[in-house]
Protein backbone atom coordinates (compact mmCIF):
# COMPACT_ATOMS: atom_id res chain seq x y z
CA UNK A 1 0.00 0.00 0.00
CA UNK A 2 1.40 3.55 -1.31
CA UNK A 3 1.43 5.64 2.13
CA UNK A 4 -1.50 8.83 1.70
CA UNK A 5 0.48 12.00 2.19
CA UNK A 6 -0.62 14.51 4.25
CA UNK A 7 -1.73 16.73 1.38
CA UNK A 8 -3.51 13.58 0.04
CA UNK A 9 -5.39 13.13 3.45
CA UNK A 10 -6.28 17.14 3.41
CA UNK A 11 -7.71 16.59 -0.48
CA UNK A 12 -10.08 13.75 0.46
CA UNK A 13 -11.63 15.85 3.30
CA UNK A 14 -12.43 18.32 0.52
CA UNK A 15 -13.39 16.53 -2.36
CA UNK A 16 -15.52 12.93 -2.01
CA UNK A 17 -12.77 10.36 -3.21
CA UNK A 18 -14.45 6.94 -5.08
CA UNK A 19 -14.06 4.75 -2.19
CA UNK A 20 -16.06 7.68 0.12
CA UNK A 21 -18.91 7.60 -2.70
CA UNK A 22 -19.14 3.90 -2.93
CA UNK A 23 -19.83 4.16 0.87
CA UNK A 24 -22.00 6.28 0.69
CA UNK A 25 -23.98 5.14 -2.15
CA UNK A 26 -24.69 1.98 0.07
CA UNK A 27 -25.47 3.74 2.96
CA UNK A 28 -28.28 5.82 0.24
CA UNK A 29 -29.41 2.61 -1.24
CA UNK A 30 -29.87 0.97 2.51
CA UNK A 31 -31.85 4.18 3.40
CA UNK A 32 -34.34 4.27 0.93
CA UNK A 33 -35.32 0.56 1.52
CA UNK A 34 -35.13 0.77 5.28
CA UNK A 35 -37.64 3.69 4.89
CA UNK A 36 -39.66 1.38 2.57
CA UNK A 37 -39.93 -1.47 4.83
CA UNK A 38 -40.64 0.92 8.30
CA UNK A 39 -43.49 2.76 6.44
CA UNK A 40 -45.26 -0.39 5.54
CA UNK A 41 -44.86 -1.90 9.04
CA UNK A 42 -48.24 -0.61 11.18
CA UNK A 43 -46.88 -0.43 14.15
CA UNK A 44 -44.40 1.84 14.01
CA UNK A 45 -44.93 5.11 14.70
CA UNK A 46 -41.35 6.99 14.74
CA UNK A 47 -37.66 6.87 13.16
CA UNK A 48 -34.77 7.74 15.18
CA UNK A 49 -31.69 8.34 12.40
CA UNK A 50 -28.34 9.27 13.42
CA UNK A 51 -25.14 10.25 11.38
CA UNK A 52 -23.13 11.13 14.05
CA UNK A 53 -19.38 11.54 12.00
CA UNK A 54 -21.54 13.89 9.68
CA UNK A 55 -19.13 15.63 7.32
CA UNK A 56 -19.22 18.62 5.03
CA UNK A 57 -22.41 18.05 3.51
CA UNK A 58 -21.64 18.91 -0.17
CA UNK A 59 -17.91 18.45 -1.21
CA UNK A 60 -15.74 20.27 -3.71
CA UNK A 61 -16.12 17.95 -6.03
CA UNK A 62 -20.56 18.40 -5.68
CA UNK A 63 -20.39 15.38 -4.42
CA UNK A 64 -22.86 14.92 -1.42
CA UNK A 65 -22.46 13.46 2.02
CA UNK A 66 -24.09 11.27 4.06
CA UNK A 67 -26.08 14.24 5.58
CA UNK A 68 -27.63 15.31 2.30
CA UNK A 69 -28.11 11.92 1.00
CA UNK A 70 -30.60 11.11 4.36
CA UNK A 71 -32.41 14.39 3.65
CA UNK A 72 -32.99 13.43 -0.45
CA UNK A 73 -33.42 10.18 0.69
CA UNK A 74 -36.65 11.53 2.72
CA UNK A 75 -37.62 13.51 0.63
CA UNK A 76 -37.91 10.93 -2.49
CA UNK A 77 -39.64 8.63 -0.48
CA UNK A 78 -42.22 11.35 0.77
CA UNK A 79 -42.79 12.30 -3.03
CA UNK A 80 -43.10 8.59 -4.02
CA UNK A 81 -45.17 7.29 -1.16
CA UNK A 82 -48.45 10.07 -1.93
CA UNK A 83 -46.62 12.23 0.13
CA UNK A 84 -46.21 10.63 2.94
CA UNK A 85 -43.30 9.62 5.23
CA UNK A 86 -43.21 7.87 8.89
CA UNK A 87 -41.92 10.29 12.14
CA UNK A 88 -38.80 10.83 11.66
CA UNK A 89 -36.09 12.44 14.19
CA UNK A 90 -32.65 13.18 12.49
CA UNK A 91 -29.61 13.77 14.35
CA UNK A 92 -26.88 15.26 12.99
CA UNK A 93 -23.15 15.42 14.63
CA UNK A 94 -19.90 16.90 13.19
CA UNK A 95 -17.14 18.12 15.99
CA UNK A 96 -14.83 20.06 13.43
CA UNK A 97 -14.39 22.63 11.52
CA UNK A 98 -15.11 22.67 7.85
CA UNK A 99 -11.89 22.26 5.53
CA UNK A 100 -13.78 23.61 2.92
CA UNK A 101 -15.00 27.15 4.28
CA UNK A 102 -12.79 28.47 6.44
CA UNK A 103 -14.52 29.71 10.15
CA UNK A 104 -17.17 27.49 9.58
CA UNK A 105 -18.19 24.39 11.25
CA UNK A 106 -18.96 21.64 9.14
CA UNK A 107 -22.29 20.63 11.00
CA UNK A 108 -23.31 24.84 10.45
CA UNK A 109 -22.34 24.22 6.30
CA UNK A 110 -24.96 20.83 6.49
CA UNK A 111 -27.58 22.69 7.79
CA UNK A 112 -27.16 25.91 5.56
CA UNK A 113 -27.82 22.91 2.56
CA UNK A 114 -30.15 21.34 4.27
CA UNK A 115 -32.69 24.62 4.51
CA UNK A 116 -32.69 24.03 0.38
CA UNK A 117 -33.66 20.59 0.79
CA UNK A 118 -37.56 20.14 1.26
CA UNK A 119 -38.12 18.37 4.58
CA UNK A 120 -42.49 16.58 5.27
CA UNK A 121 -43.53 18.42 8.38
CA UNK A 122 -43.21 15.64 10.72
CA UNK A 123 -39.67 15.34 9.91
CA UNK A 124 -37.18 16.77 12.54
CA UNK A 125 -33.87 17.63 12.31
CA UNK A 126 -31.20 18.01 14.86
CA UNK A 127 -27.59 19.64 14.66
CA UNK A 128 -24.70 18.90 17.22
CA UNK A 129 -20.94 19.61 16.94
CA UNK A 130 -19.82 17.46 19.73
CA UNK A 131 -17.03 15.19 20.24
CA UNK A 132 -18.49 11.81 19.40
CA UNK A 133 -17.60 10.44 22.89
CA UNK A 134 -19.81 13.05 24.13
CA UNK A 135 -22.56 12.81 21.54
CA UNK A 136 -22.56 9.16 22.63
CA UNK A 137 -23.44 9.30 25.67
CA UNK A 138 -26.95 11.16 25.12
CA UNK A 139 -27.58 8.91 22.04
CA UNK A 140 -27.29 5.46 23.80
CA UNK A 141 -30.14 6.67 26.87
CA UNK A 142 -31.99 7.61 24.24
CA UNK A 143 -32.14 4.54 22.22
CA UNK A 144 -32.35 2.19 25.30
CA UNK A 145 -35.38 4.13 26.39
CA UNK A 146 -37.01 3.90 23.23
CA UNK A 147 -40.71 2.14 22.57
CA UNK A 148 -41.28 -0.74 21.03
CA UNK A 149 -43.08 1.22 17.94
CA UNK A 150 -39.53 3.15 17.44
CA UNK A 151 -36.73 2.29 15.66
CA UNK A 152 -33.30 4.01 15.02
CA UNK A 153 -30.84 3.35 12.47
CA UNK A 154 -27.10 4.83 13.31
CA UNK A 155 -24.34 5.80 10.87
CA UNK A 156 -21.21 5.89 12.26
CA UNK A 157 -18.51 6.93 10.01
CA UNK A 158 -14.97 8.27 11.71
CA UNK A 159 -12.06 8.85 9.84
CA UNK A 160 -10.33 6.07 11.74
CA UNK A 161 -11.32 3.89 14.72
CA UNK A 162 -9.91 5.45 17.95
CA UNK A 163 -13.38 6.94 18.88
CA UNK A 164 -14.88 3.47 18.17
CA UNK A 165 -15.77 1.74 21.25
CA UNK A 166 -17.79 -1.88 20.71
CA UNK A 167 -19.01 -1.49 24.44
CA UNK A 168 -20.89 1.73 22.98
CA UNK A 169 -22.10 -0.15 19.99
CA UNK A 170 -23.52 -2.83 22.44
CA UNK A 171 -25.03 -0.41 24.22
CA UNK A 172 -26.59 1.23 21.01
CA UNK A 173 -28.06 -2.52 19.32
CA UNK A 174 -29.05 -4.01 23.22
CA UNK A 175 -32.64 -2.35 22.54
CA UNK A 176 -33.05 -4.99 19.55
CA UNK A 177 -34.34 -2.02 17.54
CA UNK A 178 -31.21 -0.09 15.92
CA UNK A 179 -29.58 -0.97 13.21
CA UNK A 180 -26.12 0.15 12.99
CA UNK A 181 -23.83 0.77 9.66
CA UNK A 182 -20.33 1.47 10.61
CA UNK A 183 -17.00 1.86 8.49
CA UNK A 184 -13.82 0.97 9.67
CA UNK A 185 -10.42 1.27 8.07
CA UNK A 186 -10.21 -2.61 8.39
CA UNK A 187 -6.26 -2.42 6.72
CA UNK A 188 -4.79 0.30 9.34
CA UNK A 189 -6.43 -2.55 12.40
CA UNK A 190 -5.08 -5.32 10.51
CA UNK A 191 -1.81 -3.98 10.20
CA UNK A 192 -0.99 -2.89 13.45
CA UNK A 193 -3.29 -5.32 15.34
CA UNK A 194 0.27 -8.04 16.48
CA UNK A 195 1.78 -4.65 17.44
CA UNK A 196 -0.65 -2.96 19.25
CA UNK A 197 -1.46 -6.28 21.04
CA UNK A 198 2.41 -7.09 21.78
CA UNK A 199 3.79 -4.17 22.22
CA UNK A 200 2.80 -2.04 25.66
CA UNK A 201 4.93 0.60 24.59
CA UNK A 202 3.44 1.40 21.67
CA UNK A 203 1.51 4.80 22.58
CA UNK A 204 -0.51 4.84 19.22
CA UNK A 205 -1.50 1.60 19.45
CA UNK A 206 -4.18 1.75 22.59
CA UNK A 207 -7.33 2.54 20.93
CA UNK A 208 -6.62 -0.60 19.24
CA UNK A 209 -5.34 -2.90 21.68
CA UNK A 210 -8.48 -2.17 23.94
CA UNK A 211 -11.09 -2.28 20.78
CA UNK A 212 -9.43 -6.11 19.81
CA UNK A 213 -9.48 -6.77 23.52
CA UNK A 214 -12.92 -6.18 24.03
CA UNK A 215 -13.92 -7.59 21.37
CA UNK A 216 -11.68 -10.88 21.12
CA UNK A 217 -10.91 -11.22 25.20
CA UNK A 218 -8.14 -13.57 25.42
CA UNK A 219 -7.91 -14.97 21.70
CA UNK A 220 -5.70 -13.50 19.46
CA UNK A 221 -7.46 -12.52 15.72
CA UNK A 222 -5.68 -14.17 12.67
CA UNK A 223 -3.01 -11.57 11.75
CA UNK A 224 -1.37 -14.07 8.62
CA UNK A 225 -5.00 -12.76 6.43
CA UNK A 226 -6.32 -9.62 5.95
CA UNK A 227 -9.93 -11.52 4.89
CA UNK A 228 -9.98 -13.99 7.64
CA UNK A 229 -9.26 -10.65 10.41
CA UNK A 230 -12.31 -9.30 8.57
CA UNK A 231 -14.30 -12.39 9.20
CA UNK A 232 -13.12 -12.85 12.80
CA UNK A 233 -13.90 -9.33 13.34
CA UNK A 234 -17.33 -9.90 12.10
CA UNK A 235 -17.83 -13.09 13.93
CA UNK A 236 -16.58 -11.81 17.20
CA UNK A 237 -19.07 -8.67 16.72
CA UNK A 238 -21.80 -11.35 16.26
CA UNK A 239 -20.79 -13.01 19.70
CA UNK A 240 -20.39 -9.58 21.75
CA UNK A 241 -23.29 -7.25 20.26
CA UNK A 242 -25.82 -10.51 20.41
CA UNK A 243 -27.55 -9.35 17.51
CA UNK A 244 -28.86 -11.73 14.71
CA UNK A 245 -26.93 -10.51 11.71
CA UNK A 246 -23.93 -9.18 10.95
CA UNK A 247 -22.13 -8.45 7.44
CA UNK A 248 -19.54 -6.59 5.49
CA UNK A 249 -19.33 -4.47 2.76
CA UNK A 250 -15.36 -3.89 1.71
CA UNK A 251 -14.25 -1.72 -0.16
CA UNK A 252 -10.55 -1.75 -1.91
CA UNK A 253 -8.40 1.41 -2.22
CA UNK A 254 -5.34 0.97 -3.89
CA UNK A 255 -4.30 -2.31 -3.91
CA UNK A 256 -5.10 -4.78 -0.91
CA UNK A 257 -6.05 -1.81 1.57
CA UNK A 258 -9.12 -2.65 3.04
CA UNK A 259 -12.33 -0.36 4.86
CA UNK A 260 -14.91 -2.03 5.73
CA UNK A 261 -18.87 -1.26 6.20
CA UNK A 262 -20.21 -3.36 9.00
CA UNK A 263 -24.04 -3.68 9.18
CA UNK A 264 -25.62 -4.88 12.33
CA UNK A 265 -29.20 -5.80 12.63
CA UNK A 266 -31.78 -8.10 14.30
CA UNK A 267 -34.30 -7.33 11.48
CA UNK A 268 -34.10 -10.46 8.75
CA UNK A 269 -36.23 -8.11 6.29
CA UNK A 270 -33.88 -5.39 6.79
CA UNK A 271 -31.12 -7.89 6.15
CA UNK A 272 -32.28 -9.54 3.18
CA UNK A 273 -32.17 -5.84 1.76
CA UNK A 274 -29.24 -4.89 2.31
CA UNK A 275 -27.73 -8.08 1.06
CA UNK A 276 -29.79 -7.48 -2.23
CA UNK A 277 -28.73 -3.71 -2.11
CA UNK A 278 -25.07 -5.05 -1.51
CA UNK A 279 -24.92 -7.42 -4.10
CA UNK A 280 -26.51 -5.04 -6.88
CA UNK A 281 -23.14 -2.73 -6.16
CA UNK A 282 -21.02 -5.47 -6.47
CA UNK A 283 -22.49 -7.96 -9.20
CA UNK A 284 -19.10 -9.75 -9.32
CA UNK A 285 -18.94 -10.91 -5.49
CA UNK A 286 -20.70 -8.95 -3.29
CA UNK A 287 -18.07 -8.47 -0.97
CA UNK A 288 -17.07 -4.91 -1.82
CA UNK A 289 -16.46 -1.95 -4.23
CA UNK A 290 -13.15 -2.19 -5.25
CA UNK A 291 -11.29 1.30 -6.24
CA UNK A 292 -8.15 0.13 -8.32
CA UNK A 293 -6.11 0.37 -11.34
CA UNK A 294 -7.20 -2.29 -13.89
CA UNK A 295 -3.65 -4.02 -13.78
CA UNK A 296 -3.61 -4.60 -9.87
CA UNK A 297 -4.75 -8.01 -8.82
CA UNK A 298 -6.76 -8.27 -6.08
CA UNK A 299 -7.34 -11.48 -4.13
CA UNK A 300 -10.91 -10.96 -3.78
CA UNK A 301 -11.76 -13.02 -7.08
CA UNK A 302 -10.25 -16.47 -5.86
CA UNK A 303 -11.60 -16.15 -2.44
CA UNK A 304 -15.22 -15.95 -2.17
CA UNK A 305 -16.97 -18.69 -4.35
CA UNK A 306 -14.73 -21.38 -3.47
CA UNK A 307 -15.04 -20.97 -0.02
CA UNK A 308 -18.87 -20.85 0.11
CA UNK A 309 -19.26 -24.12 -1.75
CA UNK A 310 -16.72 -25.21 1.37
CA UNK A 311 -18.97 -23.45 3.63
CA UNK A 312 -22.15 -25.19 2.35
CA UNK A 313 -20.73 -28.61 2.56
CA UNK A 314 -19.36 -28.27 5.81
CA UNK A 315 -22.86 -26.64 7.29
CA UNK A 316 -24.50 -29.84 5.35
CA UNK A 317 -22.05 -32.51 6.55
CA UNK A 318 -22.25 -31.19 10.09
CA UNK A 319 -25.91 -31.86 10.70
CA UNK A 320 -28.19 -34.42 10.26
CA UNK A 321 -31.16 -33.19 8.93
CA UNK A 322 -30.88 -29.67 6.77
CA UNK A 323 -33.93 -28.23 4.93
CA UNK A 324 -34.46 -25.96 2.27
CA UNK A 325 -35.32 -23.26 5.21
CA UNK A 326 -31.88 -24.21 7.37
CA UNK A 327 -29.82 -23.37 4.14
CA UNK A 328 -31.48 -20.32 2.93
CA UNK A 329 -30.88 -18.96 6.77
CA UNK A 330 -27.22 -19.90 6.85
CA UNK A 331 -26.82 -18.35 3.53
CA UNK A 332 -27.80 -14.78 5.02
CA UNK A 333 -25.50 -15.58 7.90
CA UNK A 334 -22.87 -15.71 5.68
CA UNK A 335 -23.88 -13.32 3.57
CA UNK A 336 -25.07 -14.72 0.66
CA UNK A 337 -28.64 -14.82 -1.25
CA UNK A 338 -30.69 -17.27 -2.51
CA UNK A 339 -29.12 -17.15 -6.29
CA UNK A 340 -25.68 -17.76 -4.59
CA UNK A 341 -26.49 -20.30 -2.73
CA UNK A 342 -28.49 -21.80 -6.06
CA UNK A 343 -24.98 -21.38 -7.75
CA UNK A 344 -23.57 -23.84 -5.35
CA UNK A 345 -26.15 -26.32 -5.01
CA UNK A 346 -26.17 -26.44 -8.70
CA UNK A 347 -22.63 -27.54 -8.73
CA UNK A 348 -23.10 -30.22 -6.19
CA UNK A 349 -25.88 -31.56 -7.69
CA UNK A 350 -24.29 -31.63 -11.31
CA UNK A 351 -21.45 -33.59 -9.54
CA UNK A 352 -23.62 -36.11 -7.95
CA UNK A 353 -23.09 -34.83 -4.68
CA UNK A 354 -26.43 -33.79 -3.38
CA UNK A 355 -29.92 -35.27 -2.58
CA UNK A 356 -33.41 -33.55 -2.40
CA UNK A 357 -35.88 -35.62 -1.08
CA UNK A 358 -39.41 -33.75 0.07
CA UNK A 359 -41.14 -34.47 3.68
CA UNK A 360 -43.08 -37.64 1.82
CA UNK A 361 -39.01 -39.34 0.96
CA UNK A 362 -39.75 -38.62 -2.90
CA UNK A 363 -36.63 -37.29 -4.59
CA UNK A 364 -37.17 -33.38 -5.98
CA UNK A 365 -35.51 -31.26 -8.81
CA UNK A 366 -35.45 -27.52 -7.21
CA UNK A 367 -34.24 -26.31 -3.93
CA UNK A 368 -36.96 -23.76 -3.01
CA UNK A 369 -34.86 -21.59 -1.49
CA UNK A 370 -36.82 -19.52 0.26
CA UNK A 371 -37.88 -17.59 3.45
CA UNK A 372 -41.10 -19.38 4.60
CA UNK A 373 -41.60 -21.41 1.42
CA UNK A 374 -44.59 -23.53 1.94
CA UNK A 375 -42.62 -26.34 0.29
CA UNK A 376 -40.44 -28.16 2.58
CA UNK A 377 -37.19 -30.15 1.74
CA UNK A 378 -34.32 -32.00 2.96
CA UNK A 379 -30.84 -31.61 1.36
CA UNK A 380 -28.49 -34.04 1.84
CA UNK A 381 -24.96 -34.73 0.77
CA UNK A 382 -24.03 -37.86 -0.13
C1 LIG B 1 -15.29 10.13 7.19
S1 LIG B 1 -15.82 11.70 7.64
C2 LIG B 1 -17.55 11.58 7.54
C3 LIG B 1 -18.08 11.72 6.16
C4 LIG B 1 -19.57 11.80 6.07
N1 LIG B 1 -20.21 10.57 6.50
C5 LIG B 1 -20.00 12.11 4.67
O1 LIG B 1 -20.56 11.25 3.99
O2 LIG B 1 -19.79 13.24 4.23
C6 LIG B 1 -15.56 11.74 9.36
C7 LIG B 1 -16.08 13.01 10.02
O3 LIG B 1 -15.92 12.88 11.43
C8 LIG B 1 -15.65 14.16 11.99
N2 LIG B 1 -14.98 13.89 13.26
C9 LIG B 1 -13.71 13.51 13.47
N3 LIG B 1 -13.48 13.28 14.77
C10 LIG B 1 -14.65 13.49 15.40
C11 LIG B 1 -15.06 13.36 16.76
N4 LIG B 1 -14.21 12.99 17.71
N5 LIG B 1 -16.35 13.60 17.07
C12 LIG B 1 -17.22 13.97 16.11
N6 LIG B 1 -16.89 14.13 14.81
C13 LIG B 1 -15.62 13.87 14.46
C14 LIG B 1 -14.81 14.83 10.94
O4 LIG B 1 -14.99 16.23 11.02
C15 LIG B 1 -15.35 14.27 9.64
O5 LIG B 1 -16.25 15.14 9.03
Amino acid sequence: MKPYTMSKIKDSQKRMYEHSKAKVDLFARYLSIYLNVISRVPFIKKIYLFDLFAGEGVYLNEEKGSSIITLESIRSHYLSNNKKCPNIDIWFNDSEKSEIDEGVFKIERIERFAKSIFKPENVNVKYTKLEYSEVIKLVIPLLENMKDSERALLFIDPWGYKEIDPKDLKGITDNGKSEVLLFLPISFMYRFADKALADDGFIGGKPLEKFLTELFKDELPDTNNQFRFIEEVKRKFKQYLGVKYVDTFTIERGSKNFFCLFFFTNNKTGFVKMLNAKWDLDEESGRGFRVRNQDQMSFFDEVEVADYLSMIKEFLGQKEVVTNQNLFDFGLTQGFLPPHTKKVLDVLKKNGELELISLDGEKVKGFYLEDNHSRIIQIKLI
